[in-house]
């Protein structure tokens, strides 16, 4: 499936159905799959030892009984760590997956959206060692690419050059640029705005450039009815139910 296939608008699982099971779990994505998601979506970033784990956090403080930084901690001892008590007893002993259990577990099931979040060391070789993934699994035409660091995507791009990439903004004045400018530098396929920092224009000049828009992070039905109004070509949710039964109460 590619990025011009997917179905419109796109409803990406956020870390999973992470509503509904512990944040980028192997439970939260086929829990997003068996919920009519598109897509999902989940965060990537390097253990010490060079292996792409699959955490949102730059520590292991908040999702793990675990402390320290995800950096600084070898794969082995991520194998060691439950990541879904801290959601809810019931998901006591879920692990904290690596990229390539996410791929073995998914990756032909769905279209994933990776967000490269070595924000904390933007020239590690996280791009490097996800290409290499991604290569391993033939996944190049499941993949999008995304990140608020653009040198990230730009060695990404080289690396996998079939898959797209998408810019991701930060919320507000401080993520105008990448909202507009950055792509004249970086052309990228997919703009990903905050909810609050889109409008009709946003939208229609992103597309006039050939993007699609794809917003984060949008759980209220309110947003989601505005924003699919607005033509937004996707979101980001935690509750894909939510989100199907908005899609499908705009079709009728
Ligand atoms: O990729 C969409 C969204 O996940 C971006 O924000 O903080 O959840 O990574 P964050």
């Amino acid at each position: 499936m590619l990025l011009s296939e997917l179905p419109y608008p796109t409803i990406f699982g956020h870390r999973g159905a992470s509503a509904y099971a512990p944040e980028n779990t192997l439970a939260a994505f086929q829990l997003a799959l068996r919920q009519n998601a598109d897509a999902i979506e989940l965060d990537a970033k390097l253990t010490s030892d060079g292996q792409v784990i699959v955490i949102h956090d730059q520590t292991v403080d908040r999702t793990t009984a675990h402390t320290g930084r995800v950096r600084d901690l070898p794969l082995s001892e991520f194998r060691k760590m439950d990541g879904g008590s801290h959601f809810d007893l019931a998901f006591k002993g879920e692990p904290v997956p690596t990229l390539d259990d996410v791929f073995q577990a998914v990756g032909q099931l769905t279209y994933i959206n990776i967000e490269l979040t070595n924000y904390a060391s933007i020239w590690d070789a996280l791009p490097e060692k996800v290409a290499e993934l991604v290569n391993q699994h033939q996944l190049s035409q499941r993949v999008l690419f995304s990140s608020f660091n653009p040198v990230a995507l730009q060695r990404i791009r080289r690396l996998v050059p079939d898959a797209p990439i998408g810019l991701l903004a930060i919320k507000g004045a401080s993520g105008a640029w990448a909202r507009s400018m950055l792509s004249r530098v970086l052309p990228y396929n997919s703009l990903h705005p905050e909810k609050s920092d889109v409008t009709p224009s946003l939208v229609q000049n992103a597309h006039k450039r050939g993007q699609k828009v794809f917003v984060y992070t949008v759980n209220r039905q309110e947003d989601m009815i505005q924003l699919f109004q607005m033509g937004v070509d996707g979101i980001f949710t935690d509750d894909p139910v939510l989100a199907r039964q908005v899609v499908q109460s705009m079709d009728h």
